[in-house]
């Protein structure tokens, strides 16, 4: 009798403490409200979704696109940069981007940085920032740029550098 009594609270226990941890991470820690961590958050019965992952489409106040493919275990990956602008005359081309990111755990709100190495000009970009998930549960990257272009001479230099800053939001597909 005693025997079935433990094993009845050790079963009921395992039944109910997976409810409960799930429970404190999206009632504590959604997507939604102050502490917004980029946990899994949820909306109603949808199923949890990760948060500040860098994988997938980007947009940014200027109106330029960019993919990051699939981030690897060290953190590090590649995309493509589809700039709106650009301070020169050159018909603009989508250009390829590399980066890396950090990986504390899989879904914190990770700091990153990324190269632009633009194909139809002879500048670089490079851009560092961080994932952040807004108190409305949307994933927003903060960066500020460095847009390194060429000059003819050194003499030039000083005007070679310029600085800014780009908010990333994701671009979802109409499905979704
Ligand atoms: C060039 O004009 O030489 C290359 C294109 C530079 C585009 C810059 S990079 C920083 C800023 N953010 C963008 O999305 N586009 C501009």
């Amino acid at each position: 009798m005693v025997h079935a009594t433990a094993f009845l609270l050790v079963l009921s226990l395992a039944v109910v403490a997976p409810v409960l941890s799930t429970r404190k991470v999206t009632a504590g820690l959604g997507c939604a409200g102050q502490g917004g961590q980029g946990l899994h958050c949820s909306t109603g019965d949808k199923p949890l979704s990760p948060q500040c992952v860098l994988t997938g489409r980007w947009t940014n106040d200027l109106g330029s696109n960019m993919t990051i493919m699939a981030v690897n275990a060290k953190g590090e990956f590649l995309g493509s940069y589809h700039t709106a602008v650009t301070v020169t005359g050159n018909d603009i081309k989508v250009s390829p981007l590399q980066g890396s990111q950090h990986r504390t755990n899989e879904n914190s709100q990770a700091t990153f940085g990324f190269t632009v190495n633009w194909s139809f000009s002879d500048s670089v970009t490079v851009f560092t920032g961080q994932c952040f998930v807004d108190e409305t549960g949307k994933e927003v990257l903060k960066t500020m740029w460095l847009l390194r272009s060429h000059v003819d001479s050194i003499k030039d230099d000083w005007t070679a550098t310029r600085v800014g800053v780009n908010v990333f939001t994701r671009l979802r597909s109409k499905k979704e």
